[in-house]
């Protein structure tokens, strides 16, 4: 096979996340990418709540149209990313006109009708939905955010409820980052578990797969793709990339290098990728992906988040000017090492 989506058409779903200009259409030589490649797609940015709902009222659906009309025109898998979130979702989401918190029967109410409004508008043409991302602090226990502290548990039910009234026919996924902790994965099953026992649909839990180069290892990532699949329901691995930079904090501000901005490991190889690098990074795919054959009766789907190296959120941060090289793709549209090395591993046995 010469594409990614038929190397592992019995395996999972492969898709990328589009940026704007992708899913606007200005992006003609990903776009060709995306059509050749992939049979699923997923919106980086353009369903979070400060782009399509920026305002009280005011919907913003000019981009997510395009978007969901280039996956459906090209037969793809159409993921929505996301509906509860408590980052890119604007301040007034949570306040009245003074500025002050509102009541949890007002921000239930702004849930419902901003899961309504964008989950009801895509009914049956968005197939899967991201309902709740990044709930979870990484020891398992509920992250402080102004859904947890004004709504109180009850927001995580609420959200599949009210995405499974507006979208009947859609999946519904819990998806986070980090879960290949063990604390953090069993955290997720336990969101999962509650919704399960309270009757209310929740079809899938996305590892998001920001990796580095040697961590996490393949072990971790095996134990946390059994235990989500012991729990019944779908694993996908979403947001894949592998940074070949050292990663700059882990997210959580534990251990951030107050002295990176001065550390030119952060800012390496922007003449390009040495050879020696692009060879770990070309086994790290291999590996990666020997692992997802090797469980694909567990994993429906794996999502790359973006296209080509150019794409990369991983550019730029969190210091302007780090360039990274996570992706299948140059920044010249060609396929890389990694790209050739990750089709293979769909002929072994
Ligand atoms: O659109 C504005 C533009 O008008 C402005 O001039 C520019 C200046 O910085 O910013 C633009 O917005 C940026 C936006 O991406 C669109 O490009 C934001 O600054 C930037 O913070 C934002 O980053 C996104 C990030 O989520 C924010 O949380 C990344 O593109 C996106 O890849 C990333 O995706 C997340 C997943 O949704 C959840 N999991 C982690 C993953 C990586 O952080």
């Amino acid at each position: 096979p010469q594409t990614l989506k038929e190397a592992f058409e019995d395996d999972f779903y492969v898709g990328a996340a589009l940026n704007y200009r992708q899913a606007n259409g200005n992006a003609p030589q990903a776009t060709e990418i995306i059509k050749e490649q992939f049979n699923t797609v997923s919106p980086e940015n353009l369903l979070k709540w400060e782009s399509v709902h920026p305002k009280p009222g005011i919907f913003n659906f000019e981009p997510a149209d395009k978007y969901v009309a280039l996956g459906q025109q090209n037969n793809m898998f159409v993921v929505g990313h996301t509906l509860v979130w408590h980052n890119q979702t604007p301040t007034w989401v949570f306040e009245d006109e003074q500025g002050n918190a509102v009541s949890k029967e007002v921000l239930l109410q702004r849930m419902q009708e901003h899961i309504d409004t964008v989950a009801g508008r895509y009914r049956g043409k968005i197939n899967g939905w991201d309902v709740v991302n990044e709930a979870l602090n990484d020891d398992g226990t509920l992250r402080q955010s102004k859904w947890l502290n004004i709504i109180g548990e009850e927001f995580l039910e609420k959200a599949f409820q009210f995405a499974h009234e507006a979208a009947p026919d859609a999946e519904l996924y819990y998806n986070d980052y980090n879960m290949w902790k063990p604390e953090k994965r069993d955290g997720a099953i336990r969101i999962v578990r509650n919704l399960q026992n309270k009757g209310i649909k929740v079809d899938g839990i996305g590892m998001q797969g920001h990796w580095g180069l040697e961590n996490p290892s393949i072990e971790q990532i095996e134990a946390s793709i059994e235990a989500i699949a012991q729990a019944g329901v779908k694993v996908m691995i979403t947001e894949l990339d592998i940074d070949v930079l050292p990663n700059p904090s882990n997210r959580q501000g534990a251990d951030i290098d107050a002295t990176f901005e001065f550390d030119e490991r952060y800012n390496l190889y922007t003449t390009g990728l040495p050879d020696s690098v692009q060879q770990k990074l070309t086994q790290r795919y291999t590996d990666i992906f020997d692992l997802f054959r090797k469980h694909s009766d567990k994993i429906s789907r794996i999502t790359f988040w973006g296209v080509t190296d150019n794409d990369s959120w991983l550019n730029d941060w969190p210091i302007k000017g780090r360039t990274s090289y996570p992706m299948l793709f140059d920044r010249n549209y060609q396929p890389k090492p990694a790209f050739n090395a990750v089709i293979n591993t769909a002929a072994k046995k």
